[in-house]
């Protein structure tokens, strides 16, 4: 292993990875009364669990993500393959990882790597149990950033965890810009995009670009700090905002 690696997550593909409902309240800062029959688009949503549960919590959630549209089987295969490998490199490198036993740090969300691992399986359970039904209710929907198939400003709030900047290393600015510009152009509120450090726990190199760039498209934007930390630098999200004029 090289210095490189050891201060890195690699992320050779983009894995199938997700996590729960109360994760996402922590990171993306959620208040899951104030949501309560609210139109809320998961982007990139894996196998989380957030859709699922989100539904019973009262909120009209709807999941997009490249692999919807496959088979249960697949995607269990998908969870299988992809776990296996996260969570090796979540026992290689407990460096990169904040828990409440190894640090005092009151914004860790597990005691440990192996209640974080359980907790994703946990997640991806509770997908996949969902997945078949949901699918065919219209919840769980094909797409691929930086094209998503919604129309215009139909969702209260638009979220995206774990895909942009994570794997920054798999897109450019322009892609990124035209990415966010997609996931504003489907909301009528706040778009929230989650983490805004690279795989290095380091902040996003392009984000002052990419922020001029958006508002350049009348889209405003903030990095926002949340209670949360468990992938080290992960401790904030970026808001989207349309400037109110755009939004006549
Ligand atoms: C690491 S998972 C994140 C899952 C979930 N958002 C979470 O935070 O737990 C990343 C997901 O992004 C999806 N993905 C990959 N490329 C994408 C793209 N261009 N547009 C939308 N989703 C993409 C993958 O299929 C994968 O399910």
């Amino acid at each position: 292993m090289n210095t490189f690696d050891f201060y890195e997550f690699e992320h050779p593909t983009i894995s199938f990875f997700g996590r729960s409902f109360a994760e996402y309240t922590r990171f993306f800062d959620l208040n899951p009364a104030a949501l309560r029959g609210r139109k809320v688009l998961d982007v990139a949503a894996g196998p989380a669990s957030f859709t699922a549960e989100a539904v019973r919590h009262g909120i009209d959630a709807l999941a997009v993500d490249p692999l919807y549209g496959c088979t249960s089987g697949a995607l269990e295969a998908h969870v299988q393959l992809d776990y296996r490998r996260i969570v090796a490199q979540l026992r290689a490198k407990p460096q990169l990882f904040q828990t409440a036993a190894g640090e005092a740090v009151g914004r860790s969300v597990f005691a440990s790597l192996d209640e974080a691992e359980q907790d994703r399986r946990t997640a991806a359970a509770g997908f996949l149990a969902d997945y078949e039904n949901g699918f065919l209710y219209g919840r769980y929907v094909g797409g691929v950033l930086p094209r998503l198939p919604c129309p215009d400003r139909a969702f209260d709030m638009v979220l995206c965890a774990h895909l942009l900047f994570i794997h920054a290393r798999h897109f450019d600015l322009v892609w990124h810009v035209d990415a966010c510009r997609e996931l504003a152009r489907v909301a009528s509120g706040e778009v929230r995009i989650h983490p805004v450090c690279g795989p290095d726990g380091q902040s996003y190199p392009g984000l002052d670009s990419l922020r001029g760039q958006l508002q350049e498209h009348g889209i405003m934007s903030e990095v926002v700090s949340v209670n949360y930390e468990f992938f080290v630098g992960s401790s904030s999200m970026l808001v989207l905002r349309p400037a109110a004029e755009q939004r006549l």
